[in-house]
Protein backbone atom coordinates (compact mmCIF):
# COMPACT_ATOMS: atom_id res chain seq x y z
CA UNK A 1 0.00 0.00 0.00
CA UNK A 2 1.58 3.60 -0.93
CA UNK A 3 2.13 5.76 1.75
CA UNK A 4 -0.43 8.32 0.44
CA UNK A 5 -3.27 5.83 0.36
CA UNK A 6 -2.64 4.87 4.01
CA UNK A 7 -2.73 8.22 5.00
CA UNK A 8 -5.99 8.64 3.92
CA UNK A 9 -7.69 6.44 5.82
CA UNK A 10 -9.38 9.19 8.39
CA UNK A 11 -12.55 7.36 8.91
CA UNK A 12 -13.61 10.40 11.06
CA UNK A 13 -12.01 13.67 12.34
CA UNK A 14 -9.60 13.82 14.94
CA UNK A 15 -9.80 9.54 15.28
CA UNK A 16 -5.58 8.33 15.23
CA UNK A 17 -4.62 4.95 13.37
CA UNK A 18 -3.55 4.42 16.57
CA UNK A 19 -7.02 4.12 17.92
CA UNK A 20 -8.61 2.62 14.43
CA UNK A 21 -6.27 1.59 11.67
CA UNK A 22 -7.11 0.05 8.20
CA UNK A 23 -5.43 -2.88 9.08
CA UNK A 24 -8.20 -2.96 11.85
CA UNK A 25 -10.75 -2.37 9.25
CA UNK A 26 -9.71 -4.87 7.08
CA UNK A 27 -9.59 -7.42 10.34
CA UNK A 28 -13.02 -6.85 11.21
CA UNK A 29 -14.06 -7.07 7.42
CA UNK A 30 -12.78 -10.55 7.29
CA UNK A 31 -14.19 -11.86 10.29
CA UNK A 32 -17.53 -10.80 9.18
CA UNK A 33 -16.76 -12.09 5.53
CA UNK A 34 -15.86 -15.57 7.28
CA UNK A 35 -18.71 -15.98 9.49
CA UNK A 36 -21.76 -14.54 7.65
CA UNK A 37 -20.56 -13.69 3.86
CA UNK A 38 -20.96 -9.84 4.60
CA UNK A 39 -18.90 -8.36 2.33
CA UNK A 40 -17.05 -5.05 3.64
CA UNK A 41 -15.77 -2.55 1.32
CA UNK A 42 -13.08 -0.02 1.99
CA UNK A 43 -16.34 2.54 1.59
CA UNK A 44 -17.81 1.10 4.81
CA UNK A 45 -14.96 1.87 7.06
CA UNK A 46 -16.88 4.80 8.49
CA UNK A 47 -19.76 2.61 9.54
CA UNK A 48 -17.59 0.02 10.60
CA UNK A 49 -16.38 2.39 13.15
CA UNK A 50 -19.53 4.39 14.19
CA UNK A 51 -21.22 0.35 14.57
CA UNK A 52 -18.32 -0.94 16.96
CA UNK A 53 -16.68 2.39 18.67
CA UNK A 54 -19.50 1.92 21.13
CA UNK A 55 -18.76 -1.65 21.40
CA UNK A 56 -15.18 -1.41 21.93
CA UNK A 57 -15.44 1.35 25.01
CA UNK A 58 -18.09 -0.82 26.55
CA UNK A 59 -15.31 -4.55 26.57
CA UNK A 60 -12.90 -1.52 27.91
CA UNK A 61 -10.59 -2.36 25.76
CA UNK A 62 -8.79 1.01 24.39
CA UNK A 63 -8.56 0.67 20.44
CA UNK A 64 -9.81 -1.22 18.26
CA UNK A 65 -6.87 -3.30 17.67
CA UNK A 66 -7.07 -5.10 21.30
CA UNK A 67 -11.00 -5.11 20.72
CA UNK A 68 -10.77 -7.73 18.02
CA UNK A 69 -8.22 -9.58 19.57
CA UNK A 70 -10.73 -9.59 22.48
CA UNK A 71 -13.54 -11.10 20.54
CA UNK A 72 -11.26 -13.53 19.00
CA UNK A 73 -11.07 -14.89 22.95
CA UNK A 74 -14.47 -14.13 23.60
CA UNK A 75 -17.75 -15.81 22.10
CA UNK A 76 -20.78 -13.55 23.42
CA UNK A 77 -18.39 -10.27 22.87
CA UNK A 78 -18.11 -11.62 18.86
CA UNK A 79 -21.36 -12.64 18.68
CA UNK A 80 -22.17 -8.78 20.08
CA UNK A 81 -19.67 -7.46 16.72
CA UNK A 82 -21.47 -9.86 14.34
CA UNK A 83 -24.79 -8.48 15.45
CA UNK A 84 -23.76 -4.76 15.39
CA UNK A 85 -22.32 -5.58 11.43
CA UNK A 86 -25.78 -6.58 10.31
CA UNK A 87 -28.36 -4.07 8.13
CA UNK A 88 -31.51 -4.75 9.49
CA UNK A 89 -33.71 -2.69 7.12
CA UNK A 90 -37.18 -3.56 6.87
CA UNK A 91 -40.51 -2.73 6.79
CA UNK A 92 -44.60 -4.11 6.14
CA UNK A 93 -45.60 -5.03 2.70
CA UNK A 94 -42.12 -4.22 1.33
CA UNK A 95 -42.12 -5.25 -2.42
CA UNK A 96 -45.81 -5.65 -2.24
CA UNK A 97 -46.16 -7.07 -5.50
CA UNK A 98 -44.52 -10.50 -4.02
CA UNK A 99 -47.26 -10.39 -1.12
CA UNK A 100 -50.07 -10.03 -4.23
CA UNK A 101 -48.31 -12.75 -6.24
CA UNK A 102 -48.31 -15.30 -3.16
CA UNK A 103 -51.96 -14.34 -1.97
CA UNK A 104 -53.35 -14.61 -5.66
CA UNK A 105 -51.10 -16.99 -7.36
CA UNK A 106 -49.43 -19.40 -4.93
CA UNK A 107 -52.34 -19.48 -1.75
CA UNK A 108 -55.08 -21.20 -3.53
CA UNK A 109 -52.32 -24.74 -3.89
CA UNK A 110 -50.99 -23.86 -0.18
CA UNK A 111 -54.93 -24.00 1.02
CA UNK A 112 -55.73 -26.76 -1.03
CA UNK A 113 -52.31 -28.75 0.48
CA UNK A 114 -53.29 -27.77 3.78
CA UNK A 115 -56.80 -28.80 3.23
CA UNK A 116 -55.98 -32.51 2.42
CA UNK A 117 -53.89 -32.43 5.49
CA UNK A 118 -50.53 -32.27 3.72
CA UNK A 119 -47.80 -30.51 5.56
CA UNK A 120 -47.59 -26.47 4.28
CA UNK A 121 -43.57 -24.93 4.57
CA UNK A 122 -42.81 -21.39 4.40
CA UNK A 123 -39.22 -20.07 5.19
CA UNK A 124 -38.42 -16.10 5.42
CA UNK A 125 -34.53 -16.08 5.53
CA UNK A 126 -33.16 -13.47 6.63
CA UNK A 127 -36.10 -12.16 8.43
CA UNK A 128 -34.56 -8.97 10.53
CA UNK A 129 -37.51 -7.46 12.92
CA UNK A 130 -40.26 -9.78 11.15
CA UNK A 131 -41.85 -7.09 9.19
CA UNK A 132 -41.78 -9.72 6.27
CA UNK A 133 -42.59 -12.60 7.81
CA UNK A 134 -45.81 -11.07 9.41
CA UNK A 135 -46.61 -9.80 6.03
CA UNK A 136 -46.34 -12.91 4.39
CA UNK A 137 -48.25 -14.90 7.10
CA UNK A 138 -50.95 -12.38 6.53
CA UNK A 139 -50.90 -12.23 3.10
CA UNK A 140 -51.03 -16.28 3.70
CA UNK A 141 -53.97 -16.30 5.65
CA UNK A 142 -55.92 -13.56 3.72
CA UNK A 143 -59.12 -11.29 5.40
CA UNK A 144 -61.65 -14.41 5.87
CA UNK A 145 -61.10 -15.63 9.37
CA UNK A 146 -63.50 -18.26 8.56
CA UNK A 147 -60.99 -19.35 5.73
CA UNK A 148 -57.63 -19.26 7.21
CA UNK A 149 -58.94 -21.78 9.76
CA UNK A 150 -57.92 -24.39 7.13
CA UNK A 151 -54.20 -23.25 7.28
CA UNK A 152 -54.30 -22.18 11.05
CA UNK A 153 -56.13 -25.81 12.22
CA UNK A 154 -53.40 -27.41 9.31
CA UNK A 155 -49.63 -28.70 9.15
CA UNK A 156 -48.69 -25.09 8.10
CA UNK A 157 -45.46 -23.92 9.72
CA UNK A 158 -44.01 -20.44 8.87
CA UNK A 159 -40.01 -20.34 9.26
CA UNK A 160 -38.16 -17.25 10.03
CA UNK A 161 -34.25 -16.86 10.69
CA UNK A 162 -32.08 -14.50 11.21
CA UNK A 163 -28.43 -14.33 12.15
CA UNK A 164 -29.12 -10.82 14.50
CA UNK A 165 -29.72 -11.59 17.71
CA UNK A 166 -31.76 -8.84 18.28
CA UNK A 167 -33.57 -9.48 14.85
CA UNK A 168 -34.71 -12.78 15.92
CA UNK A 169 -35.98 -10.89 19.52
CA UNK A 170 -37.88 -8.37 17.30
CA UNK A 171 -39.62 -11.08 15.55
CA UNK A 172 -40.96 -13.11 18.36
CA UNK A 173 -41.87 -10.33 19.98
CA UNK A 174 -44.06 -9.41 17.17
CA UNK A 175 -44.83 -5.74 18.58
CA UNK A 176 -44.81 -2.86 16.14
CA UNK A 177 -45.89 1.20 16.42
CA UNK A 178 -49.18 1.44 14.84
CA UNK A 179 -48.27 3.20 11.72
CA UNK A 180 -45.40 0.33 10.69
CA UNK A 181 -48.23 -1.15 9.51
CA UNK A 182 -49.61 1.57 7.28
CA UNK A 183 -48.94 -0.23 3.91
CA UNK A 184 -50.32 -3.54 4.86
CA UNK A 185 -54.03 -3.79 3.22
CA UNK A 186 -56.77 -2.51 5.86
CA UNK A 187 -58.69 -5.90 5.44
CA UNK A 188 -55.83 -7.95 6.74
CA UNK A 189 -54.87 -5.31 9.70
CA UNK A 190 -58.44 -5.58 10.39
CA UNK A 191 -58.40 -9.05 11.07
CA UNK A 192 -54.93 -9.67 12.21
CA UNK A 193 -53.66 -6.98 14.02
CA UNK A 194 -54.71 -6.19 17.62
CA UNK A 195 -54.08 -2.49 19.37
CA UNK A 196 -51.70 -2.34 22.75
CA UNK A 197 -51.50 0.94 23.81
CA UNK A 198 -49.37 2.54 21.58
CA UNK A 199 -48.26 -0.45 19.55
CA UNK A 200 -49.68 -3.14 17.64
CA UNK A 201 -49.33 -7.07 17.99
CA UNK A 202 -50.15 -10.02 15.75
CA UNK A 203 -52.53 -12.47 16.62
CA UNK A 204 -51.91 -14.96 18.82
CA UNK A 205 -53.26 -17.78 16.22
CA UNK A 206 -50.80 -16.10 13.50
CA UNK A 207 -48.11 -16.34 15.74
CA UNK A 208 -48.63 -20.38 16.71
CA UNK A 209 -47.87 -20.92 13.12
CA UNK A 210 -44.64 -19.07 13.26
CA UNK A 211 -41.12 -20.43 14.44
CA UNK A 212 -38.48 -17.78 14.78
CA UNK A 213 -34.80 -18.59 15.41
CA UNK A 214 -31.20 -17.77 15.20
CA UNK A 215 -29.62 -19.66 11.81
CA UNK A 216 -26.48 -18.25 10.04
CA UNK A 217 -27.77 -18.49 6.29
CA UNK A 218 -23.76 -20.22 5.64
CA UNK A 219 -24.03 -22.70 8.50
CA UNK A 220 -25.86 -25.91 8.22
CA UNK A 221 -29.69 -25.83 7.83
CA UNK A 222 -31.13 -28.19 10.23
CA UNK A 223 -34.45 -28.31 8.66
CA UNK A 224 -35.39 -31.96 7.26
CA UNK A 225 -38.49 -30.85 5.03
CA UNK A 226 -38.93 -28.87 1.93
CA UNK A 227 -40.76 -25.81 1.11
CA UNK A 228 -43.17 -24.17 -0.72
CA UNK A 229 -41.80 -20.68 -0.33
CA UNK A 230 -38.78 -19.07 0.40
CA UNK A 231 -38.67 -15.40 0.93
CA UNK A 232 -34.99 -14.09 0.96
CA UNK A 233 -34.93 -11.05 0.29
CA UNK A 234 -32.20 -8.26 0.12
CA UNK A 235 -30.42 -10.39 2.37
CA UNK A 236 -28.25 -11.31 -0.52
CA UNK A 237 -27.33 -7.70 -1.30
CA UNK A 238 -24.19 -8.04 0.99
CA UNK A 239 -22.55 -10.94 -0.65
CA UNK A 240 -20.29 -11.80 -3.20
CA UNK A 241 -20.79 -13.74 -6.22
CA UNK A 242 -19.70 -16.77 -5.16
CA UNK A 243 -21.95 -16.74 -2.04
CA UNK A 244 -24.99 -15.63 -3.71
CA UNK A 245 -24.73 -18.82 -6.43
CA UNK A 246 -24.20 -21.40 -3.58
CA UNK A 247 -26.86 -19.61 -1.22
CA UNK A 248 -29.28 -19.96 -4.61
CA UNK A 249 -28.32 -23.49 -4.94
CA UNK A 250 -28.93 -24.30 -1.33
CA UNK A 251 -32.41 -22.68 -1.71
CA UNK A 252 -33.65 -24.65 -4.76
CA UNK A 253 -32.29 -27.72 -2.91
CA UNK A 254 -34.56 -26.80 -0.01
CA UNK A 255 -37.73 -25.94 -2.37
CA UNK A 256 -40.56 -28.49 -3.16
CA UNK A 257 -40.81 -29.27 -7.21
CA UNK A 258 -42.84 -26.51 -8.15
CA UNK A 259 -42.27 -24.35 -5.16
CA UNK A 260 -41.48 -20.62 -5.16
CA UNK A 261 -38.90 -18.20 -4.36
CA UNK A 262 -38.86 -14.73 -3.51
CA UNK A 263 -35.93 -12.31 -3.73
CA UNK A 264 -35.20 -8.42 -3.47
CA UNK A 265 -35.30 -6.43 -6.25
CA UNK A 266 -32.02 -5.66 -7.44
CA UNK A 267 -31.17 -9.56 -6.95
CA UNK A 268 -31.69 -12.29 -9.37
CA UNK A 269 -30.63 -15.90 -9.46
CA UNK A 270 -27.73 -16.74 -11.64
CA UNK A 271 -25.52 -19.44 -12.15
CA UNK A 272 -26.10 -23.16 -12.43
CA UNK A 273 -29.43 -22.52 -10.59
CA UNK A 274 -30.96 -20.30 -13.31
CA UNK A 275 -32.00 -23.36 -15.37
CA UNK A 276 -33.28 -25.13 -12.61
CA UNK A 277 -36.03 -22.12 -11.68
CA UNK A 278 -38.52 -20.34 -13.96
CA UNK A 279 -38.82 -16.62 -13.54
CA UNK A 280 -42.76 -16.32 -13.17
CA UNK A 281 -42.83 -13.10 -11.91
CA UNK A 282 -40.99 -9.75 -10.63
CA UNK A 283 -38.10 -11.70 -8.86
CA UNK A 284 -39.99 -14.77 -8.54
CA UNK A 285 -39.02 -17.85 -9.32
CA UNK A 286 -40.70 -21.36 -9.45
CA UNK A 287 -38.64 -24.39 -8.73
CA UNK A 288 -39.20 -26.62 -12.38
CA UNK A 289 -41.24 -30.06 -11.71
CA UNK A 290 -44.50 -29.22 -11.33
C1 LIG B 1 -31.78 -5.68 5.08
S1 LIG B 1 -32.38 -7.01 6.09
C2 LIG B 1 -33.67 -7.67 5.04
C3 LIG B 1 -34.91 -8.00 5.84
C4 LIG B 1 -36.09 -8.50 5.01
N1 LIG B 1 -35.76 -9.74 4.36
C5 LIG B 1 -36.52 -7.47 4.02
O1 LIG B 1 -36.30 -7.62 2.82
O2 LIG B 1 -37.10 -6.46 4.43
C6 LIG B 1 -31.08 -8.21 5.90
C7 LIG B 1 -31.07 -9.26 7.04
O3 LIG B 1 -30.20 -10.33 6.67
C8 LIG B 1 -29.57 -10.79 7.84
N2 LIG B 1 -28.34 -11.53 7.48
C9 LIG B 1 -27.20 -11.05 6.93
N3 LIG B 1 -26.32 -12.01 6.76
C10 LIG B 1 -26.90 -13.15 7.20
C11 LIG B 1 -26.49 -14.51 7.29
N4 LIG B 1 -25.27 -14.91 6.90
N5 LIG B 1 -27.34 -15.42 7.81
C12 LIG B 1 -28.57 -15.03 8.21
N6 LIG B 1 -29.04 -13.77 8.15
C13 LIG B 1 -28.20 -12.84 7.65
C14 LIG B 1 -29.30 -9.52 8.64
O4 LIG B 1 -29.11 -9.79 10.01
C15 LIG B 1 -30.54 -8.69 8.34
O5 LIG B 1 -31.50 -8.77 9.36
Amino acid sequence: MIAAEADSFRPFPGISAHIYSRADFEEVSRIIYDIAGIVLPPGKATLVYSRLAPLVRESGQQTFARYIEHVRRDEADMRGMINALTTNHTFFYRESHHFDHLAGQVRPQLLAKARAGEPVRLWSAGCSTGEELYSLAMALLGPDKREARILLDGDVVILATDLADHAVAGASAARYPADALKDVPDALRQSWVHRVGDEVELDSGLRAMVRVRRLNLLGPWPMKRGFDVIFCRNVMIYFDQATKDRLVARFADQLLPGGHLYIGHSERVGGETQYRMALVGGTIYRKDGM
